[in-house]
């Protein structure tokens, strides 16, 4: 391969004759002479072709994105660039090849753009010219690269399972895809290769990673894809601490090479109800404090009725104190934070102003008394704003633990290129599902209950814990995983809490079961989202700067058109009927 990459040039190659490739970036003539930004992966060099050259008027002809050829002098620049690696030199073209055209682009491809996303997204392979969506997926392959070091050097095997799967009722909707062989039948799509990652410990693995596609058909966010990509590892003869050990390890070392960043190990360890107590929130953010705080005791003989009937109720009044905030908001604004806790189900949003005096909409309902009490447990200042929540625990934690991150990034409490890491531990083996009306579990059925909490599986689910971990770096889940059951025993009686008929098991689960009794080591495992550490690396909030080809909210691909329809013949030979 003769090509060079255009930043490889420097001040040290004045004089030699250098041959180049890339698109026209940008063209100017000034006084005759033509210039040329030249564009290539690793980004521009200048060119310059003078009016005597032979190769004048294919250069004048030239336009922006077409792909050229040329050979020429390096030489240094009589005016320096310092934004630019290549800003000293510049190369004095002597052939100049035409490769090909280009049609007119939709749009500019700079740095900063400000083409809609959606034409960006058609225009995909056009916007993946530009600097920034290039060096995001640089450091993707630099992250990947590093997770294979490490996994290797600690003797794990990368084993690829299969993506056409058994579809299995736990977790989020599956993708289907029907089975022309076998009339009326469909694969799913794996929604984590957690089954089979599982089944290579039965089968004496002991130590597996894969950098995995997974699929799930859920309503998707700013950090979500119905197709993303997990780093998943599993291993036998492990406890929670062992892989928490390999799961932090791994992080730290991709943060070093990526950042160049030391994370202190080993990571805090924070227990679900601590988190959710705290922060309102199983993955929190702790690039700032603001913690939640517990005023219930201090109100619980208040005169204000609305608090005390909820209190009586064995309800909770709960708050936040933004430090110095009281300022910033208008009556207005807080009729907008008041909007957004109500989408948190919370019924209102209460406040207090500390200035001369206090002031807001229960200022004048509190007494002497409990006024002193909340100065001195909230550490009350003049200038801080204090917002009040009262309903059900889970409500009030929630929405406040909303809240709290909103006010984090509007009043700029985020330091740029802070990263706080920790591991939320011990969270429930179920939670209730309001629109299934039954319990489901909280990480996916197949996770180990902790021991003592055993007997609790069928009797007493809303106080049963498990083996389970997730890591969260700067509010966002990075991964989880947990210890498995390897007893086939406990494994049907997590399925019978979950409320699967034991025919529903032997039909969807029944081949794993049975695998459970041919001497299954004990073994634990964990997934970290490999597109959300690329963004938490990268710095940026939108997921799909960090895939080559993403899909937009509703699951499509604004580029290829998928999905889309198929042909009658192609649906005969599926043998499906669309219900038209
Ligand atoms: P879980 O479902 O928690 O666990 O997924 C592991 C990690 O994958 C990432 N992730 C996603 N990233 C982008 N888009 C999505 N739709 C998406 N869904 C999940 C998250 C998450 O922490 N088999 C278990 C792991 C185990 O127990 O070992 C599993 O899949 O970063």
């Amino acid at each position: 391969m003769k090509k060079i990459e255009n930043t490889s040039l420097s001040i040290k190659n004045v004089g030699e004759t250098v041959e180049l490739y890339g698109f026209v970036g940008k063209k100017r003539n000034l006084g005759g002479l033509i210039f040329i930004d030249l564009r290539d992966r690793s980004g521009i060099i200048q060119l310059v072709i003078r009016p005597e050259d032979s190769c004048y008027q294919t250069a004048s002809e030239l336009r922006n994105e077409y792909v050229i050829k040329v050979i020429g002098t390096v030489s240094e620049r009589e005016s320096k660039n310092d934004k630019i690696p290549t800003g000293e030199i510049e190369v004095l073209v002597s052939e100049l090849t035409l490769l090909n055209t280009a049609l007119e682009v939709p749009f500019a491809i700079t740095d900063e753009t400000t083409a809609l996303e959606d034409t960006r997204l058609k225009y995909r392979y056009l916007d993946l010219r530009r600097n920034s969506l290039q060096s995001n997926l640089k450091t993707r392959h630099k992250i990947t690269m590093a997770v294979r070091e490490y996994m290797d050097s600690l003797g794990f095997l990368e084993v690829e399972t299969p993506v056409l799967c058994k579809s299995t009722p736990e977790g989020a909707r599956d993708y289907l895809v029907p089975s022309r062989v076998n009339d009326g039948k469909f694969y799913a799509l794996p929604q984590s290769p957690q089954i089979f990652k599982q089944l290579l410990m039965i089968g004496g693995l002991e130590k597996y990673f894969q950098i995995a596609k997974c699929f799930r058909d859920e309503d998707l966010r700013a950090d979500r894809q119905p197709e993303f990509t997990q780093i998943d590892i599993e291993s036998s003869y492990v406890d929670e601490n062992d892989i928490m050990t390999i799961g932090e390890g791994l992080v730290a070392y991709v943060f070093k090479k990526i950042k160049n960043i030391d994370v202190e190990l080993p990571l805090r360890r924070m227990p679900y109800k601590e988190a959710m107590r705290l922060y309102g929130s199983d993955k929190p953010d702790l690039r700032f404090a603001m913690p939640i705080e517990d005023i219930t005791d201090i109100l619980r003989h208040t005169s204000m009725s609305f608090i005390k009937d909820v209190i009586d109720q064995g309800g909770i009044v709960n708050c936040l104190v933004a430090k110095g905030a009281a300022s910033k908001y208008s009556r207005k604004e807080l009729d907008k934070l008041t909007d957004y806790v109500k989408t948190y189900r919370a019924s209102g949003l209460a406040f207090l102003k500390i200035e001369d005096e206090i002031t807001g909409s229960i200022a004048k309902g509190l007494t002497e008394d409990e006024t002193n009490l909340l100065k001195e447990q909230l550490k009350l200042e003049k200038g801080d704003l204090v917002l009040i929540v009262n309903g059900d625990y889970n409500t009030v934690k929630v929405s406040l633990g909303a809240l709290r991150c909103k006010l984090g990034r509007d009043l700029d409490l985020i330091k740029k290129g802070d990263y706080q890491l920790l591991w939320v531990t011990d969270f429930p083996t179920f939670e209730y599902s309001e629109e299934e009306g039954r319990y489901v579990s909280c990480h996916h059925p197949f996770t180990a209950p902790k021991d003592e909490d055993v007997d609790k599986l069928i009797d007493d689910k809303a106080n049963c814990y498990s083996k389970a971990y997730d890591i969260v770096i700067n509010g966002y889940e990075a991964g989880g995983g947990s210890i498995r059951i390897h007893d086939q025993e406990i494994q049907s009686k997590v399925f019978e809490a979950l409320g699967l008929s034991p025919e529903e098991v032997e039909e969807k689960f029944g081949f794993f079961v049975n695998a459970l009794k041919y001497g299954t080591p004990p073994h634990g495992g964990i997934a970290f989202g490999l597109d959300r550490l690329v963004m938490l690396l990268t710095e940026t909030d939108n997921i799909r700067d960090v895939i080559a080809f993403p899909k937009t909210a509703s699951a499509s691909c604004l580029m290829s058109e998928a999905p889309n329809t198929v042909s009658d013949a192609q649906l005969k030979e599926l043998h499906i009927k669309l219900d038209k």
